[in-house]
């Protein structure tokens, strides 16, 4: 096989998880881009239809889905729906996530299970409605999406969510058990773990995010010197959800500018 073919994704199926908005939503059309149909799916279904509209564009097949990833039932049955749409899916990227600031002495314990539910029960409900599939057609290509700052503490000043970097060490921790697990069935589980990306949660539009209060500064101490942008995770998420990655599972890929690397 060559280079080229080996990141060919053509005739192939991914389910996006949060791929409605944010970095879901740039991993969502690159998968696109490299060949993938693309179930988009989120709790928002209006914003899972535009981004399907930009997989078509891009002369893919695309079908959104309204899903609540923390409802166990409304996984099986999206998932249910995407395989009998599609036949198939190779592909799952899980990067519905969510995050509250407050001091740890202050969370409120809804605000710390919300994480939890959120970030790693529906992101475990995923890895287990679309890895049965998987293990049944012996092959699939699972990525999660964790954080940089999930196995490392955090001054206060700069990020104060002891539930979501408590959450994202746990996708890690996740990632790296299903793969040894299923790996014999031929099914790969990764994690990409982003550093500061301007998107979504990290909107620098909208007051209190992170980028809206540091930005500059943030940037200032990544090695690169700059924040994440719209074309960083490209590569590696067709990278893992490929062949290129075959001999390659349980594994955590920090794209963050090399702050993980400090
Ligand atoms: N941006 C960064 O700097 C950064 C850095 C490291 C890691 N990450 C991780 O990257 C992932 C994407 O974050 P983002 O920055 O792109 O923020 P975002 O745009 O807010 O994306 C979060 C996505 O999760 C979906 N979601 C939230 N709760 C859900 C639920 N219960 N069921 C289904 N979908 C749900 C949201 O869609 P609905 O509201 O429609 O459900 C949204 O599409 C998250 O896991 C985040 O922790 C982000």
């Amino acid at each position: 096989m060559s280079v080229k073919q080996m990141f060919d994704l053509s005739g192939q199926t991914a389910l996006v998880a949060g791929g409605g908005s944010g970095l879901g939503r740039l991993m969502a059309l690159a998968l696109a881009e490299a060949g993938a149909n693309v179930v988009v799916c989120s709790r928002r279904l209006e914003v899972c239809e535009q981004v399907v509209k930009e997989v078509e564009a891009l002369g893919r097949q695309g079908l959104a889905l309204a899903i609540d990833v923390t409802d166990s039932e409304a996984v099986r049955q999206s998932v249910d729906k995407a395989i009998s749409h599609f036949g198939k899916i190779e592909i799952l990227v899980n990067s519905s996530g969510t995050v509250w600031e407050g001091p740890a002495t202050e969370m409120p314990v809804e605000k710390w299970q919300g994480m939890l539910n959120t970030n790693v029960t529906g992101t475990f409900l995923m890895c287990q409605a679309v890895g049965k599939h998987m293990i049944e057609n012996e092959y699939g290509r699972i990525i999660n999406i964790s954080s940089v700052i999930g196995d490392r503490g955090t001054d206060p000043e700069a990020v104060d969510s002891v539930g979501y970097t408590t959450s994202k060490g746990a996708v890690m921790t996740l990632t790296k058990d299903l793969a040894v697990k299923w790996g014999r069935h031929g099914v790969n589980v990764n994690s990409i773990a982003p550093g500061v990306f301007q998107t979504g949660m990290n909107d620098p539009e909208v007051p209190g995010t992170l980028v809206q209060k540091a930005g500059p500064i943030i940037a200032s101490q990544i090695p690169v010197r700059r924040l994440g942008n719209e074309n960083d995770l490209a590569g590696a998420v067709v990278y893992f959800a490929s062949a290129a990655s075959d001999y390659c599972t349980g594994q955590v890929l920090a794209v963050d500018g090399g702050f993980g690397a400090k």
